[in-house]
């Protein structure tokens, strides 16, 4: 199966409880937005956060933006109350904090259908042991729409440090990708902590988009810009997709199944790559407009 085309290049993660971070959101250049409830709202506010993002989703046009919301876990003393409340606003996807199972995920599918919204797909936080080891089955899962990667738990849990190149995190990455792109689920990189550091951003960016992802979950603003180049076909890509597609379909005329650009073969496969990508461009000019 391939990558969906909507894009999902940046994922602006938005603590619930924060008024104006939650408006200034609907004019920020982000794909997606996900609305938390969960890890960046304090205990003594998650109630009132609730309401207030409740109301915000209600009355905020935040126009292509994906809207996602990340409820607390159904074993919190909030989980049930928060899908309660965000269900019936039927956002595009709730998202699960350490999701571990498909059962966990048919629950919250059960609850959206009785609340007539059948539409939202249900997202999970792939961030512990277990629940990486049970990417497939979780991806498999009825009304599963994607995978966020939750570095930080995970790097926690697994007892890592910190390095630039996340080498101790790359297994579980590329096991939650193969699940994603085995199920033609989104996959959705973790967060770079360090908001300031634009140079060690990129890097992780490009190291994301090189291994398949479909984007980058952030903290902050001003993230935005190098998520969204990064995880864009560049103008060499999009040309190079162009020449690919024509010198095929050229050789295809001349009765060849092979063609040759830039001293490399292309074949069938490389032409449907090329394909992506441009149907992908257009998705992403088309969130622009
Ligand atoms: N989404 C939308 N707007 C945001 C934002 C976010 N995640 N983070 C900051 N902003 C806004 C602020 O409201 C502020 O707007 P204003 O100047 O118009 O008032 C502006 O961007 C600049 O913010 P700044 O002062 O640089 O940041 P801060 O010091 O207030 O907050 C963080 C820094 C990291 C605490 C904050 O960005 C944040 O809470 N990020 C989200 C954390 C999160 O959700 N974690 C859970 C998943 S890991
Ligand atoms: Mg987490």
């Amino acid at each position: 199966m391939t990558a969906p085309i909507r894009p999902y290049r940046s994922v602006l993660y938005i603590p619930g409880s924060k008024e104006r971070a939650l408006e200034k959101a609907a004019g920020l250049a982000c794909d997606a937005i996900i609305f938390d409830l969960e890890d960046a709202v304090a205990a003594e506010a998650k109630v009132e956060a609730r309401a207030l993002l409740a109301k915000t989703l209600a009355s905020t046009d935040y126009g292509q933006r994906a809207k996602i919301v990340r409820v607390n876990g159904a074993d919190t003393e909030w989980g049930a109350d928060d899908l309660a409340t965000i269900c019936p606003t039927k956002p595009d996807a709730v998202l699960l904090p350490k999701v571990e199972t498909a059962a966990q995920v048919a629950a919250v599918k059960a609850e959206l259908d009785a609340a007539g919204a059948s539409e939202t797909q249900v997202w999970a936080m792939m961030e512990t042991p277990r629940g990486i080891l049970a990417a497939q089955e979780i991806a498999a899962a009825p009304g599963m729409g994607g995978f966020v990667m939750g570095t930080n738990d995970l790097a926690k849990d697994l007892g890592t440090r910190f390095r630039a190149d996340r080498e101790p995190l790359l297994s579980s990455l590329q096991l939650c990708l193969l699940a994603a792109r085995a199920h033609g689920i989104v996959a959705i990189d973790g967060v770079y902590n360090a908001f300031k550091d634009d140079e060690g951003l990129r890097e992780e960016c490009e190291q994301g988009r090189d291994m398949g992802f479909d984007g980058k979950t952030l903290i902050h603003p001003a993230q935005l810009d190098v998520a969204n180049e990064a995880f864009a076909p560049s103008g060499s890509e999009i040309d190079l997709a162009r020449r690919q597609i024509a010198a095929f379909e050229e050789a295809e005329a001349n009765g060849q199944g092979v063609a040759v650009v830039d001293g490399r073969i292309v074949e069938n496969l490389h032409v449907a790559t090329a394909r992506a990508t441009l149907a992908k461009a257009d998705a992403i000019a088309a969130m622009a407009g």
